[in-house]
This record gives structure tokens, C-alpha cells and sequence, in this order.
């Protein structure tokens, strides 16, 4: 690993090692702790989490969803209570059938998809910090946003589209992975690989070329429910398809508010939606995460103040642009808009609403720069730097893509055109590569001194400007030679310098865990982060089993007749001065 003792004056802390333990390690004078774990009751007096796995369909949907990912703090104390009392908003990205259930996922039932469809979602709950300890407390507005609440849909886009109008009431958001968070107050949760979901034993059912372009498949991702549950079997509701793959604004502060599906952000496999302003303009940065996918962005037409005061979203006025990527370090910004260009009548498409539904065909039309997976996307809040993580993939020999297979992923920089985030043209290089350089050449380009990492994924720079990095390594690929893992370790978040490039390791996961969602009090002395997935099956520690659901990872519980549960952590430093400095 690195030598961790570099000269930045924005990284303060003493390098943690590359670890395989079943622990969150972080560095020394700092604390952990647990918050959240999947199946706490909201409430006091909710349903009691059951270790067993046995919590129904009814319970679930009053407790914390599974595998958290995204979220973000909405503090709700006044002054230097903002740093002790807020509302956490936090997505539950997909579920582990496995662990979800007692008996495994051999068999789904009606029963059983209203459990999965209650593990999913957005969780809002309040806690507050006492003491330097963490805990949720009762509030109004604890709620649940699951796969089965309803929604509604704004931008152009409707539920009487006709790819999206059925007797079916509009029903939830699923596949919740990263967010983002307006200046307005509201929430952004993002539907990434919601074909999954989908599939049916119709074997006389072939998909469309627009259902194909999204990977939508009769087997599905293999969670069975189109078995037990129509609305997911693709042959008898395929409008149900298209009311996923959309942005998904909440407002945290309004409990009883239906959320709602911005359309006008595009139908992709969102990862997040990053918000920036510019005179009043809002824009939104979000990526398309899979191999070969593009990264995109969404341009408010108006003040968003004065469309706020008139009544109309700001999310709802404006341009959505797709990225090209010149090998000279330039790049442009190109609008995805009926009409204009090749999205024409002659082309194939009829309206503004089609060119969103079918986001990716029209941003294939146009040319835009495919890229080895585009996931989170964060912009420093001083220098304008927008930076991207391109996980891994196999998107070809392109500048912004220079490895022909990318095992360990890079990311990718660039400053719009004079630093004003609404401008269509900017520059880019590379800030950074993940890799380990015994393995050439997939190692090219790393410094030698670099701690290994690989599969960056969730990025945030912090109000300080220290990049924080977090891994996503597939379970797969942890820890096996094989896939040139072996001396990574388990997933772990870096911080990094974008001035020094100085990148050093500053916490290590559980087994089989990713490392997910990044989210601070305002004064920075309390850091949340989610692990997600801790003891999924990793071809190097094992699969668990409905009798040993533990083969891989029993964190946090470590309680012999459990199993594996995502959680958020809090770290604060036995100091209690900010993190990271
Ligand atoms: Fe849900 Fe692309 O990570
Ligand atoms: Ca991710
Ligand atoms: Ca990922
Ligand atoms: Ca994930």
C-alpha cells in the first residue's frame, strides 16, 4: 500500500491498512458506530426487528429498508443544534433474497415480493446526537417511501403517455442507489437497474429494441417476482417498464407528500443527481452506470427561486444534455431535444416525451462519448472541478477510457467552459487512476506510492475541498487473484487531495460489504457512511446459505443465530474536531 504519510495539508489523519476483516477500521483517535441497521423500527413502538428473517411484508414496511446507499443529512436544529439534530434520508437500494427471508429465495410468494418491495425505497428518520453518540428518535416525519407507495410523474412524461397509461395506480420507486439534495430542501433518490425487476415465463414474449436498449430480459435480474406478482411479468403489464428509470424528488419536511418522477431528467439507469447553481440555474449531473453508458446533465431554463415562487418545479423547466468527450481534452455538451439535430421525425422519434423515454436511443443518435460506467458525480464547491467515477468496464481505447480493459476504473475531472456550470463546452483530464501497478499493464498509470484501491464509486468533496472516494468492488472480483484483487482487500473509502493528488485510506469495510452514501453535519465532526451488502456472497469468502447466512459476514450483529445487516456508520474523532483534517 502507500506510504500514507504524505505532505497534504488537507489529509490528517494516519493511514489504515488493507484489510479482510469482518470490522469497520478506521483510523486511530476516530470512533465508529452503528445507526440504523436494516430492520429498526421507525417508531419506538414499531415492529421489533426478528433476527430470523421472519419480519412480514407489513412490518418491513415500518422499519429501515435493506442495503442503504445514497443519503443525505437535512439538519433540523437551529445554530450549532444543526450539527445534533436532523432528518437522515437514505436509499435502500436493492435486497439480498437470501438474508431477506427465512426461508431463502427459492420460492417467491405475493407475500414474499411485498417484503422485497418494503425493503426498498427511502427511509426518513430523525436522530439526534447526544454526548457524541447517535440514535433515531420518534418524529412526524418518520416515513417510509417503498416499491408499492404511491407516485406521480411531472415533466413531459405523464402517466397518460401512452407507453406509461394502464389500470395500474403508479406505484413506487425501486432500485433507489445514489441521490442528491436541491437547494430548495427537497430529496433526490435515483432509479438505477430497475429492469431487473422485470421478467416472464411467457416464452412466446421477445422484448422491443426500446426494452432491449435497457437490458430488460424474460429471466430478469433474478428476483423471480414476475413468479408471484403480474405487475412485474413484462408480457402482461409491459407499461409498468417505463414508469422506471427516473429521478425521484421527496420532500423530507412534507410527510404525507407523494414523491414524484422528473422526467424531464431522463429515463436512464440513473446513478445519482448531483445539483449545482449558477445564477439561479440549476444543474443537475447524473450518470448512466453501465458498460459503454454516457454521463449527462440537466439545465434549468429559469431562476428556480421564481419558478419556485410561481408555483412550478424547477426541476421540471429545462434542457437535458448528454457528454461528448474529444481526445484533445475537450468536450461539449449536446441536447437531447425533439427536433433539434437527429432527433427528428425522420429519425424515429415523435416527441420531446419519446426522446426522454427512450433517453438512451436518442443520446446513441446524437454520438455521445461512451464511458467505462459512469457513477457518482461531485463538484468542488470552490474551484467549479466537476469530478465523475468510472467504476471499471471495457468501453474501448478512447482518451477519457484509456485502458482497453479497465478493471480498476479511474476518475475523470473537468471544468466547464469559465467555470459557469451552465455552459455547453468544458475541458477534462483524468484527476485520478485506481489500480495496482504489479499488475501491468492494469496498473499503468497509478504512482507507485498510491494506496491500492479499486472500483471507485461514491465521491463527495467536502465544503474543505477533500475528495472523499468509495469503493465498489463486485463481489466477484474481492480479494481473488484471479481478477488481480488479491491485494486490495475489502471495500474502503480513501480521501483525497485534488491539489497534491495525494489519495490516502481512511476506512475499510466488512466482508462482502460495498462502501456507499457520504453525508456530514454541517460542522463536519460527524461523517455518515453506508455499508451496504456486508457477507454478500464473495467467490473468495463463501456463500451463505439459509442455514449459514453467515459463511460470509456477520457484521454488525455478530450474534451466532443472525445474520448480515447494512447499516449506516457514524465516525466522529475522540477530539471531536472535523473529520478527515
Ligand atoms: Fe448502484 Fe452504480 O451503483
Ligand atoms: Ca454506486
Ligand atoms: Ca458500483
Ligand atoms: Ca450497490
Amino acid at each position: 500500500g502507500g506510504s500514507g504519510h504524505g505532505s497534504s495539508r488537507l489529509l490528517g489523519f494516519a493511514e489504515v491498512p488493507i484489510s479482510t476483516a469482518d470490522a469497520v477500521v478506521v483510523p486511530e483517535g476516530y470512533t465508529v458506530q452503528v445507526l440504523i441497521p436494516w430492520g429498526t423500527p421507525l417508531a419506538r413502538n414499531g415492529p421489533a426487528w426478528k433476527k430470523d428473517g421472519s419480519n412480514s411484508a407489513a412490518d418491513q414496511t415500518l422499519q429501515v429498508g435493506m442495503h442503504h446507499d445514497g443519503m443525505h443529512f437535512f439538519p433540523t436544529g437551529r445554530g450549532s443544534d444543526a450539527n445534533r439534530e436532523g432528518l437522515l434520508v437514505v436509499n435502500h437500494e436493492y435486497v439480498d433474497q437470501k438474508l431477506l427471508f427465512p426461508d431463502g429465495d427459492a420460492v417467491l410468494t405475493p407475500e414474499k415480493v411485498g417484503k422485497a418491495l418494503a425493503a426498498h425505497g427511502v427511509s426518513v428518520i430523525a436522530i439526534r446526537q447526544q454526548g457524541g453518540k447517535w440514535t433515531n428518535v420518534d418524529s412526524r416525519y418518520n416515513r417510509r417511501v417503498t416499491g408499492a407507495t404511491p407516485v406521480t410523474f411531472s415533466g413531459p412524461v405523464t402517466l397518460r403517455h401512452a407507453e406509461l397509461a394502464s389500470n395500474n395506480a403508479a406505484l413506487g420507486t425501486l432500485n433507489n442507489c445514489a441521490n442528491g439534495h436541491t437547494p430548495w430542501g427537497t430529496y433526490l433518490t435515483c432509479e438505477e437497474n430497475w429492469n431487473s425487476y422485470f421478467g416472464t415465463t411467457d416464452t412466446t414474449w421477445t422484448p422491443s429494441a426500446a426494452q432491449s436498449r435497457y437490458g430488460v430480459s424474460a429471466a430478469g435480474g433474478g428476483y423471480k417476482w414476475h413468479t408471484a406478482d403480474a405487475r412485474f411479468d413484462v408480457a402482461k403489464n409491459p407499461k409498468e417498464l417505463n414508469r422506471f428509470g427516473w429521478v425521484v424528488e421527496i420532500d423530507p419536511f412534507a410527510p404525507k407528500s407523494t414523491p414524484v418522477k422528473r422526467t424531464a431528467l431522463g429515463r436512464i439507469k440513473h446513478e445519482g443527481a448531483t445539483v449545482v447553481e449558477h445564477d439561479e440555474r440549476i444543474v443537475v449531473y447524473t450518470g448512466d452506470d453501465e458498460n459503454g453508458e454516457y454521463l449527462y446533465k440537466f439545465v434549468g431554463s429559469q431562476s428556480w427561486k421564481k419558478l419556485r415562487r410561481e408555483g412550478r418545479s424547477p426541476l421540471d423547466h429545462g434542457t437535458l444534455y448528454v457528454a461528448t468527450f474529444a481526445d484533445n481534452g475537450t468536450g461539449t455538451w449536446v441536447p437531447l431535444v425533439f427536433g433539434q439535430g437527429r432527433l427528428t421525425a425522420a429519425a424515429g422519434f415523435t416527441d420531446q416525451a419519446d426522446v426522454l423515454l427512450r433517453t438512451r436511443q436518442a443520446a446513441d443518435a446524437v454520438g455521445a462519448t461512451k464511458l467505462d460506467r459512469p457513477e457518482w458525480v461531485t463538484v468542488h464547491p470552490r474551484t467549479g472541478d466537476v469530478f465523475v467515477s468510472l467504476t471499471n468496464g471495457t468501453s474501448g481505447s478512447t482518451a477519457v477510457n484509456p485502458r482497453k480493459t479497465n478493471i480498476y476504473g479511474h476518475i475523470l475531472r473537468f471544468r466547464e467552459k469559465k467555470g459557469n456550470c451552465t455552459e455547453l463546452s468544458f475541458t477534462w483530464d483524468i484527476a485520478f487512476y485506481a489500480g495496482d501497478p504489479s499488475y501491468l499493464p492494469e496498473g499503468e498509470f497509478v504512482p507507485a506510492n498510491q494506496p491500492l484501491f479499486g472500483s471507485p464509486d461514491g465521491l463527495w468533496v467536502d465544503p474543505d475541498g477533500r475528495l472523499w472516494i468509495e469503493t465498489d468492488v463486485s463481489n466477484s472480483s474481492q480479494n481473488l487473484a484471479t481478477r488481480k484483487y488479491d491485494h486490495i482487500g475489502n471495500n474502503q473509502m480513501l480521501a483525497a487531495d485534488p491539489g497534491t493528488g495525494e489519495i490516502r485510506r481512511f476506512l475499510t469495510g466488512p466482508r462482502g460489504s460495498e462502501i456507499t452514501g457520504i453525508t456530514a453535519t454541517p460542522d463536519g465532526t460527524s461523517l455518515f457512511v453506508n455499508i451496504q451488502h456486508p457477507g454478500e456472497a464473495t467467490a473468495f469468502f463463501g456463500e451463505p446459505t439459509p442455514a449459514n447466512p453467515r459463511a460470509v459476514s456477520n457484521w454488525p450483529d455478530f450474534d451466532p443465530a443472525g445474520r448480515p445487516r447494512a447499516a449506516t456508520v457514524v465516525i466522529r474523532r475522540k477530539d471531536g474536531r472535523k473529520i478527515g483534517s
